[in-house]
């Protein structure tokens, strides 16, 4: 009985793995791709060549940590190593990467998140959130790909795709049926020097790319689609990162497009990690249910120094959203954007500062967030259905709004009050429809293009060059 069940995998090892594998280097050979990297690498290999089946159905967890590991070893000399993903279907479940390593997702090629738990293995919830994010349980599911304490890692293609085949997670969470928080799509813990680009992002189980307590990250051509139904389906989240460029990004989504992060509460303050120095540009975004930029609500451990430009919203909630509430301390403070084209918006300007989800009991009711210099100039906006809704918190206001050079077209079924500012302070210029009397219309000297400047200098990152490699 024995004998012929050994014949078919000898077989298969032989005939089967072998065909693939030719196959996809003949694609590698005669079709060299160029791109664009922080760094190219001496070592290269292909997913084949260590067993994995392309079908959508064989589970190729194991080929991919095989891949890994062999790479991490040659990339020890120095020229760092990349793994190719060619065309193909490639069913996995949560893997981890290594420094010095480019995971490159060839055009035609989709990395399919297993729909099965075993293969996600449970992490401990984040210092800075103390909590799981889903849920009351503690742990969370490791991301699909996934990296802590790295340094020098490139994901991107000529555009592959992950697709999370989130269904799964969305009709168990519906059901609050997980003790645990989803996995996300990609997350990178506690490293440095990061590039993800070119590749799409589908269907994720929850948020899709989230680097955290990371710095010198680049986030750029990244296509992100999520239905617009399904919670929590964040784009992009620095979390207690610093120098970060996220630019020419496309993200459908039904959560904020971006969303800016730094901890939760008593554990964000505890750990006290900012986000800061963070450029977006050249943004695109579809959100219905939320931001195109939200900044918070978890941002206990600070944000500041953000930049945001040219960034083209349509059928989205709001554009920049300032989230928070008494218990979150930390602050959001020298905000600038400018350059935003909105087209049917509930609002334009939206803050809110009683976003009241706690991890616990134990957060301090005490802890006032700061919410200081958050300055917006040069947008315009259709089909709009109201302006601006601002609100501070009670005894804690937030000072230093400046909005200058705004035209809002409002939508038939517009609200009758166009601007609801509670504790709120600031100014503003030029900005129709007229906005509430938190905010009066700034006196002289009223030099034109003067107010709420954005600033003239670069953050580090957006100076970086990138290099031309091959596969
Ligand atoms: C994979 O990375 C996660 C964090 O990203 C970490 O918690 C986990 O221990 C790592 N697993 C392995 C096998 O290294
Ligand atoms: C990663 O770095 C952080 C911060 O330096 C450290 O606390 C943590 O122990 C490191 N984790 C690993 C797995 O080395
Ligand atoms: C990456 O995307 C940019 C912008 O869409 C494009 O110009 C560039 O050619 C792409 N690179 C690859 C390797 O596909
Ligand atoms: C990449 O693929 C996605 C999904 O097929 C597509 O929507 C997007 O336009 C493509 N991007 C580029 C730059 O080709
Ligand atoms: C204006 O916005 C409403 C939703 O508020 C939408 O139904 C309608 O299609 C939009 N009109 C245009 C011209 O985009
Ligand atoms: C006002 O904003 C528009 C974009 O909405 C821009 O084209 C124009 O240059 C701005 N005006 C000034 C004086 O900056
Ligand atoms: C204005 O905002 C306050 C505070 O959030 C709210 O109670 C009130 O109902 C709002 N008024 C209008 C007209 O929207």
């Amino acid at each position: 009985m024995i004998r012929p069940v050994f014949g078919i995998l000898v077989f298969l090892a032989i005939f089967h793995f072998p065909a693939i594998e030719s196959q996809s280097q003949r694609n590698l050979v005669t079709s060299k791709i160029e791109f664009s990297a922080l760094r190219c690498r001496k070592h290269s290999a292909i997913l084949t060549d260590f067993g994995a089946v392309g079908d959508g159905k064989t589970s190729n967890t194991k080929a991919f940590k095989k891949a890994i590991s062999k790479l991490s070893q040659m990339a020890t000399d120095g020229g760092g190593a990349q793994l190719v993903v060619p065309p193909g279907k490639w069913l996995t479940g949560s893997f981890n990467l290594t420094s010095h390593f480019t995971l490159f997702i060839q055009q035609g090629a989709t990395i399919l998140a297993s729909q099965d738990e075993s293969e996600w293995p449970v992490i401990a919830p984040l210092p800075s959130y103390g909590k799981g994010r889903d849920g009351t349980g503690a742990g969370r599911f490791n991301s699909l790909i996934s990296g802590s304490n790295l340094t020098d890692v490139v994901i991107t293609g000529n555009n592959g795709t992950i697709n999370g085949q989130g269904q799964y997670w969305w009709d168990k969470f519906k059901k609050k049926q997980f003790k645990l928080t989803r996995p996300y799509l990609i997350e990178l813990l506690f490293s440095k020097n990061i590039q993800i680009s070119n590749i799409t992002l589908i269907d994720s189980p929850s948020w899709n790319i989230h680097p955290v307590y990371c710095k010198n990250v680049i986030i750029k051509s990244v296509t992100v689609l999520a239905p617009v139904t399904v919670p929590n389906t964040d784009g992009i989240n620095p979390d207690s990162c610093a120098n970060t460029l996220i630019e020419d990004c496309y993200i459908v989504s039904g959560d904020d497009c971006i969303a800016v992060k730094s901890g939760w509460d008593q554990y964000g303050i505890k750990f006290g990690m900012p986000t800061k120095q963070l450029s977006i540009r050249r943004l695109t975004c579809i959100s219905p249910k939320s931001a195109g930029v939200a900044l918070g609500s978890e941002m206990s451990g600070g944000i500041k120094d953000v930049r945001i430009e040219e960034v083209t919203l349509t059928n989205t909630e709001s554009a920049i959203r300032i989230k928070t509430a008494a218990g979150r301390g930390g602050y959001v403070k020298n905000i600038f954007a400018r350059r935003i084209t909105m087209k049917t918006m509930k609002y334009v300007f939206w803050m809110s500062g009683d976003y009241n989800q706690h991890p616990d009991e134990g957060y301090d009711p005490k802890a006032f967030p700061e919410v200081t210099n958050i300055n917006y100039r040069d947008m315009k906006a259709e089909n709009v259905t109201m302006s601006g809704s601002l609100d501070g918190i009670d005894k804690d206001p937030f000072k230093g709004i400046c909005i200058s050079n705004v035209t809002i077209a409002l939508a038939d079924n517009a609200k009758k009050v166009q601007w609801n500012c509670t504790n709120v302070a600031g100014v503003t210029s030029r900005v129709k429809p007229e906005p509430c009397s938190l905010l009066p219309e700034k006196k002289a000297p009223m030099k034109n293009d003067e107010d709420c400047v954005f600033p003239s200098d670069l953050i580090p990152i957006e100076s970086v060059v990138l290099k031309k490699c091959f596969v």
